[in-house]
């Protein structure tokens, strides 16, 4: 079992020390935090069923390994793990369930991936997408996370559509920055040509609460 693999780093690092234990806490606070993480990790096993239950698969950005549960329950049977934040990676790495989850946990960036052409069968980036205000940065993660999978990818972000959603898409955007900022909601038509553009299929995609939430996670196939 490798420990963390630091040879790619990250430009920055949103989630140093305490701020990295407070996101893993922060999903634990309450029984409506500990139900949406249920609930995610319910769609991703869906995704993960839908897609044959790959042997391999990739979780970037990990973050504190929220969604290795999910990960082991689908039979993955060779889990690779990354995130830019190095405060993120020492809070996940007291997380691993054992040598295969995660067997690798890389320090790289989401839009330069640490790793070869084909690494995985299923590539899932879980909570970023929402976070990029650039269209470019989207389109570089979408072709970074086409290139290191050899079929199935997974994207969770925040949609219009449902009760939250149309609120939120009435109100001004945040200011658009490179990289990871503040997150927003995109129509699901755009995103949706997005994943087209890069020539991603949508197989299918699942609402963590119907109506109600901007969550949603999509099955995408290259
Ligand atoms: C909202 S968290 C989501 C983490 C995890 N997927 C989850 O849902 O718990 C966003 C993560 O993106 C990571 N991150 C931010 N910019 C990044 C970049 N350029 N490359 C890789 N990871 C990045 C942060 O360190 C953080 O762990």
């Amino acid at each position: 079992m490798e420990k963390i693999n630091r040879t790619k780093r990250c430009d920055t690092d949103a989630y140093k020390g305490a701020r990295a234990r407070r996101y893993a806490e922060h999903h634990r606070k309450s029984l409506r935090t500990r139900l949406t993480t249920a609930r995610e990790q319910q769609v991703l096993y869906r995704s993960l069923a839908d897609a044959g239950f790959p042997e391999t698969a990739l979780d970037l950005p990990c973050g504190t390994g929220r969604f290795w549960p999910a990960f082991a329950r689908a039979g993955v049977k060779r889990l690779i793990a990354g995130d830019g934040s190095h405060g993120m990676l020492e809070v996940a790495e007291t997380q691993r369930l054992n040598d295969a989850i995660p067997a690798q946990l890389l320090q790289t960036s989401a839009f330069e991936m640490a790793l070869p052409d084909e690494s995985v069968d299923f590539a899932a980036c879980l909570r970023f997408y929402h976070h990029l205000s650039r269209p470019e940065d989207r389109a570089t993660l979408l072709a970074e996370l086409k290139r290191v999978s050899r079929r199935f990818v997974a994207v969770s972000l925040w949609v219009d559509g449902n009760i939250a959603g149309n609120r939120r898409i009435r109100k001004p955007a945040p200011e658009v920055v490179a990289g990871y900022g503040k997150r927003i909601c995109q129509r699901r038509e755009d995103v949706e040509a997005e994943f087209d553009a890069a020539g991603l299929a949508v197989v299918r995609h699942y609402d963590i609460w119907p109506r109600i939430a901007m969550w949603r996670l999509y099955l995408l196939e290259a």
